[in-house]
């Protein structure tokens, strides 16, 4: 690749969601000594970047997103020390390292918080946003929360007042208009630049800059969580604040924001003029259904957002708060071809722990049940070997195993080269050899109903990739050799007649 390219422009990120990835000390919890572990089988793997999910002190409300101490390790994952191992060891292996940044909300137990709400005069007052109630003795504005559809407001009994929590009441807001904030909060980024990370994945981006009249939702809107912060401009200064204070750091450090809005060119505001973030996660294809038209639009959405402003995309398909897209799509077959689509569009694809290996949700009995948002599914652990413990330290983990986790276990995979496992090593070296899948343009080609067909260019190097999202056979007519067949069959050979049900191939003409 060439040298002037920022590292995360070329790399496959691969998310870790901590509890669930590896368990070294038998609680059933996976931890950092769990990723260090591991470190070899993503270098196998063949992936550039790993994002950690928060692993940070929490009373674990929302597992881990509720936090109460920025600077330090939870002792359920480890302690700095392991932190610091990982990041050595990653980084011997070529690997970079994404930590979970959440600026929107700590937890109610941060001693920020408990300062705050000590009485209407503590010092740390206004770092978070406490109104009056409405006249009727009501909350003072319309917004909902983001799950259970009450409202956003927690009644504090003891000093009157509301105070504002977009999420759960354990995640109270923290005011981003007190310069005191962002002050605690850009030494907290400082905190990690200096251990050595290579970046950020910032949670709920979108809605840290507020309005502080904090006026009503349009009420045809108040379904939708967060709806009044899509425009806030101050959204745009804080990102650039924090754009001149990674800028200043050596090496190429690099921010990926959630920015939670399912409009793509809402989602391009966020890059601003090249000074906000370097890559925003856009969710519309996460959500996207297996069908041609529909990812045929959402490829084209995203290029006229982000190419007039010379904006880098990003795509994601499985993450720790959605199910799965091996459960979404339905079958192993839809399954693969979107590991074909996900790994050679023009952009930076973001992994999912377990995706690799083509697991699907678990099945989550409700005695089982953990999470307020629903999202237990997605978050089953990793199964390293076949037999039980899959590779786990011993106890039961915190939540039930996916399906057949002996046969979707890394060792099973490893050992069956026609595995999902396999695909995922294939494509990630197809795509690091060449320059067209990493870096080209991409073009839409005509194909036959149901196909979605494209080709990347980068100076000599071509391929074309053909997806058939339909569950019939298509007529192909692209010569060429086939490099990368999502079932793996006639990898190698020329192009064949014809395209089967939910097949995908890249292919060099
Ligand atoms: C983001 C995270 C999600 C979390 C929420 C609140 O959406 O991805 O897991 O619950 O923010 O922090």
């Amino acid at each position: 690749m060439p040298d002037n390219v920022p590292w995360w422009r070329s790399a496959v990120v691969y998310q870790i969601y901590p509890r669930s990835f590896a368990d070294t000390d038998g609680d059933g919890v996976g931890d950092l000594p769990g990723v260090t572990a591991h470190l070899d089988h993503l270098a196998w793997l063949g992936v550039d970047a790993l994002w950690l999910s928060p692993f940070y002190r929490s009373p674990m409300a929302d597992f881990g997103y509720d936090v109460s101490d920025y600077c330090d390790v939870d002792p359920l994952f480890g302690t700095l020390e392991d932190f610091d191992a990982l990041v050595a060891a990653a980084h011997e292996r070529g690997l970079k390292v994404v930590v979970d940044w959440v600026p929107n909300h700590t937890s109610d137990q941060h001693p920020w918080f408990v300062e705050s709400r000590a009485g209407r005069d503590s010092a740390k007052r206004d770092w978070y946003l406490w109104r009056d109630p409405a006249p009727d003795g009501g909350p003072p504005n319309n917004w909902v929360e983001s799950w259970g559809g009450g409202p956003a407001w927690t009644w504090d009994e003891a000093t009157g007042q509301y105070y504002l929590r977009l999420f759960l009441p354990e995640q109270p807001d923290l005011n981003w208009e007190n310069p005191e904030v962002r002050a605690a909060m850009y030494d907290v980024v400082r905190f990690w630049l200096d251990r050595g990370v290579d970046g950020f994945r910032i949670d709920v981006v979108h809605a840290l800059g507020k309005d502080p009249a904090l006026p009503d939702d349009d009420p045809e809107l108040i379904p939708i969580p967060h709806s009044a912060l899509h425009h806030d401009p101050r959204t745009h200064g804080i990102l650039r604040e924090l754009r001149t204070l990674l800028d200043g750091y050596p090496g190429d450090r690099m921010m990926v924001g959630e920015v939670f809005l399912l409009d793509t060119a809402l989602v391009a505001e966020h890059y601003g003029d090249g000074d906000e973030l370097h890559l925003a996660f856009n969710f519309p294809p996460l959500f996207c259904p297996w069908d041609r038209d529909a990812w045929r639009s959402q490829l084209t959405r995203t290029a006229d957002a982000l190419d007039p402003i010379g904006a880098w995309p990003s795509w994601v398909l499985s993450n720790h708060d959605n199910p799965r897209h091996r459960t979404r799509y339905g079958s192993e077959a839809r399954a693969r071809a979107a590991a074909v689509l996900l790994l050679t569009l023009r952009g930076t694809p973001f992994l999912y722990a377990g995706e690799e290996l083509g697991l699907e949700d678990a099945m989550v009995p409700p005695e089982r049940e953990v999470d307020p948002g629903g999202r237990d599914g997605c978050r089953a652990p990793v199964p390293w070997t076949a037999e039980a413990p899959h590779g786990w330290a011993g106890a039961e983990p915190w939540l039930p195993w996916p399906p057949d986790p002996g046969v979707h276990s890394v060792a099973a995979e490893r050992e069956d080269p026609s595995s999902v496992l396999h695909l995922y090593r294939r494509l990630l070296a197809e795509r690091h050899g060449s320059p067209a899948l990493t870096l080209g343009g991409c073009a839409l080609l005509d194909a036959a109903d149901g196909v979605l067909a494209y080709e990347r260019v980068e100076g000599e190097d071509r391929r074309v990739v053909v997806v058939n999202f339909t569950g019939e056979t298509r007529p192909l007519d692209v010569p060429g050799t086939v490099r990368v067949a999502s079932d793996g069959v006639g990898e190698g050979g020329s192009t064949p007649a014809e395209l089967g049900p939910d097949r995908a191939l890249v292919i060099e003409p």
